[in-house]
């Protein structure tokens, strides 16, 4: 598939069936996890990957929390009706760990996000190669990362870059529309 396609085809799933991710799926993903660009190559991510019903049942579970406290702070009300269904349904959860201490020499100039910019890369590789797969995914973060660090003993020195979900879809997602890219000329223009 030409990539401008593929780039296209990649949707945020959430409704997924119930057909597992094969090992050979799997390895296929994080093998283009490891070819994502990272600073000095320090390649600061790390996979936990999650079949697990008891685990998925926890994220589910901080997830409506989650959910709960948007409400309260009287965040978004279509917030109301998101669903949570999908997180125990999806096949596969692989939740990407980011080590701070691996971002490069940006620290030194104020740019201390190299590694969780290495993690972003890397997932939309893991995305992008699903997508080859006819998998669907969904970038996920809808909980307290402070909470799942406990579910899953990740130490806290250690960010979460996301819950990556993926699975066949069970219905089409719908194409969210695009904004026209904006170009300045040189240099920045108000
Ligand atoms: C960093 C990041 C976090 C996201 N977190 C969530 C999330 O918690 N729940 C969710 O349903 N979608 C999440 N998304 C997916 C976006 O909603 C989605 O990418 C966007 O609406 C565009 O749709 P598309 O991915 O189908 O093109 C996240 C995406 C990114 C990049």
């Amino acid at each position: 598939m030409a990539f401008s396609e593929l780039a296209k085809k990649r949707r945020s799933c959430r409704a997924f069936k119930d057909i597992q991710v094969t090992e050979e799926q799997l390895q296929t993903i994080l093998e283009a996890a490891q070819w994502a660009p990272s600073p000095l190559n320090e390649q600061p991510f790390q996979f936990i990957a999650i079949t697990d019903e008891t685990v998925k049942a926890q994220i589910q579970k901080i997830s409506i929390e989650a959910k709960q406290t948007v409400i309260d702070s009287r965040g978004p009300g279509w917030v109301k009706k998101y669903p949570m269904d999908f997180i125990v349904e999806c096949p596969l959860i692989l939740v990407v760990v980011s080590d701070p201490n691996k971002g490069g020499l940006g620290s030194y100039f104020e740019q201390p996000h190299g590694a969780l910019q290495a993690s972003s890369a890397c997932i939309q590789n893991m995305m992008l190669q699903a997508a080859d797969l006819e998998l669907h995914s969904l970038w996920f973060t809808f909980f307290n990362p402070l909470t799942l660090k406990s579910i899953l003993n990740i130490p806290d020195r250690l960010d979460i870059a996301g819950a990556i979900m993926f699975g066949t879809p069970a219905m089409e997602s719908k194409v969210p529309k695009r904004r026209t890219p904006v170009i300045h000329q040189n240099r920045y223009t108000s």
